[in-house]
Formats: C-alpha cells, structure tokens, sequence
C-alpha cells in the first residue's frame, strides 16, 4: 500500500531541497585541528606515515594556527615532543617546556582562537608508557600528581581547556581539584572517556616517538570489545567533574558514540585519529579512493553517530570546503 502512494525519491529530486531536509550539517565550527610542537625555530618536519602533518617549532606552528583559524577553524589541540624524557616524564610539567611556551605564543599572537592541551605523560617518558612505571606496572595514584602539574602548568601558560588522555582511574578529578585551588575553577576539561587500546594511533606514535618500550597500554585503555565499559567510563569522568567527553577512535567506534550520545546531555568530541587519517591518505595517494569525498563523508558519519565536536588532522582541508 505504501507505494506507490510514498516515493522517497521525491525529496531527493532537487539539491536545494536535499539541502533543506538535510539531517546532519558539518560545520567548521565544530572541527578541532591537533598540532604537534617541537623544540627550535623555523622548523618544519614531515611525518612520514601522515603525509601533510608537520611537527612544526613555536615559530611556524603559530603561523600554521593562524591558517586554520582564518579558515574557521576555531580551536587546536597541541601535543608536545620533548628534547629530553625521563623515567617520570618531567618535562611535560617544566613551566617552562614545550608546550606551555607554545601556549603562550599562541595565545599571544592569536588570542581568539581556543588552545586545548592533551593531558598526557607518554611523550616525555623515557619509556613511552601514559603514567610512572614501577617493577613493569604503570602505577596509577603516582601519576595523577604528575598529571596535576601538567595540567596546571598548561593553564598557566593560558591554555582554555584541558584534555586529559592518560586514563588513569581518577585524572578528571584530580585536574578538577588541582585546577580548581590553583585559580582555574573557570577552565573546563575534557576528558579522553571511552578511549581504547587501538592499533589506530601507530603514525601519531612515530610523530611523538612514544611508542611504548615495553608491553603495550591495555592495562589503561580500554579493551575494543566492551561497549558497555565506556559508558560506565563516561559516566565516571563526569561525575568527577568533565565538561566534555571524548570517544577515540572515531570511525571504528561509531556504535559507542550512539550509545553515549542517548545517554548524557554533555558535549561529546570524537577523535579521528591518526591511522583514520593515515587510511583515507594512502588508498588516496593510490588512487583508490577520492580524498575529500572520504574524509568529508567520514567526519559526517561521525557528526550524525552524535559527536559535536571533532578532532580532525583534516580540520584545515575540510575547513576551505565547507567555505566554499
Ligand atoms: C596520548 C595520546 C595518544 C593519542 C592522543 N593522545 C597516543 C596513545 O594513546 O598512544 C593518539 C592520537 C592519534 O592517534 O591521532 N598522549
């Protein structure tokens, strides 16, 4: 009975009106571009395995910003690679280091554009592991110190918003606390919730050289299997005080992304992270696949799974298109 009476077709007959019942609408607004700094001056070194991302000094990384917040890009998240690790990762909560002098710069040449952290010791440990390592265990109560400086290291320096991707039991609460004495009650944070132990972030660890020396992190990240895990994780990260919660990987994970988005009313990031981006690069570089047909179909499936915000190594690339 139904047809022929209904047609869906016929509201997909005329682009503006494709347009107007349009469900889901990817706006640059939304996009957060993830920018690697490192130590120098006018230096710009290729990532191998992520053909068009740099690590990029204070100097040009300041310039890259500007570019992607004069396409609309509202806000970066910076990743720090150190001179010098260490077995405790000291160098991620030097008042002085990497990415809070990045910070600084950044907020003094472009103080509009929002300047997230990544809360995280990996890539200033010696041993490339997320906390403190005793006797092959990574020790949980003994990082959170750690995290707490480096977080309000950051907010110092002028960070807007500090996301911590550790998943150490407790981080949300002990940044909140630590934050919240120091003067920064107004600082939001938004925590890495449902991030799992993925082979997906392989390229990011060859850019930050914090591929773990020994083991591997699914003794903190989440196992790929449990979706019922990451929303007692979400559940946790807010009761300890997030303002936004992150799910990462993006794409492969979108099941996880719906299930939270039915249940909390708070902002949620996805990550598309760097073997997403890695992917979608090489079958492109191949030929096989149309770039920014993918990447742009990519970030609105992850938009309509019910990400608002999303973290994108194509934040520029997807910017100028949505401009036009
Ligand atoms: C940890 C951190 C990682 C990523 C973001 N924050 C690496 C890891 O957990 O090993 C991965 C991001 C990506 O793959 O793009 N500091």
């Amino acid at each position: 009975m139904a047809f022929p009476r209904h047609r869906m077709r016929r509201l997909r007959q005329h682009e503006s009106l494709r347009r107007m019942v349009r469900e889901t609408r990817l706006v640059p607004q939304q996009l957060i571009y993830p920018l690697f700094v490192m130590e120098g001056k006018d230096r710009q070194e290729p990532i191998p395995s992520m053909p068009g991302q740099f690590r990029w000094s204070v100097d040009l990384l300041v310039k890259e910003a500007a570019a992607a917040y004069h396409r609309g890009i509202p806000a970066v998240i910076l990743f720090g690679i150190p001179d010098v690790k260490d077995e405790r990762g000291t160098a991620a909560y030097d008042p002085n280091g990497i990415v809070q002098r990045a910070v600084s710069a950044l907020k003094e040449h472009l103080p509009d554009l929002l300047v997230i952290t990544d809360v995280c010791i990996d890539e200033y440990t010696s041993h490339g592991h997320c906390g403190i390592v005793r006797d092959g265990r990574i020790l949980n109560d003994e990082t959170l110190e750690c995290l707490r400086l480096m977080a309000r290291t950051h907010a110092q320096a002028g960070a807007d918003m500090v996301a911590p991707s550790d998943m150490m039991d407790g981080r949300v609460g002990a940044i909140r606390e630590e934050l919240d004495q120091a003067g920064f009650s107004h600082l939001p944070i938004m925590a890495y919730a449902a991030k799992y132990a993925s082979c997906l972030y392989a390229p990011f660890r060859e850019a930050a050289g914090s591929s773990p020396a020994f083991g591997d992190r699914r003794s903190y990240q989440m196992d790929p299997a449990n979706a019922r895990e990451a929303l007692r994780e979400v559940e946790l990260d807010i009761e300890e005080g997030a303002d936004v919660v992150m799910v990462k990987p993006a794409l492969p994970y979108l099941d996880v992304l719906a299930r939270i988005r039915a249940q909390v009313s708070l902002p949620i990031a996805a990550y598309q992270v760097s073997g997403e981006y890695s992917m979608i690069k090489a079958a492109s570089q191949a030929g096989w696949l149309d770039e920014a047909q993918t990447f742009l179909e990519s970030l609105l499936a992850i938009k309509r799974a019910g990400a608002d915000l999303i973290l994108t190594y194509y934040a520029k690339e997807a910017a100028e298109l949505l401009n036009m």
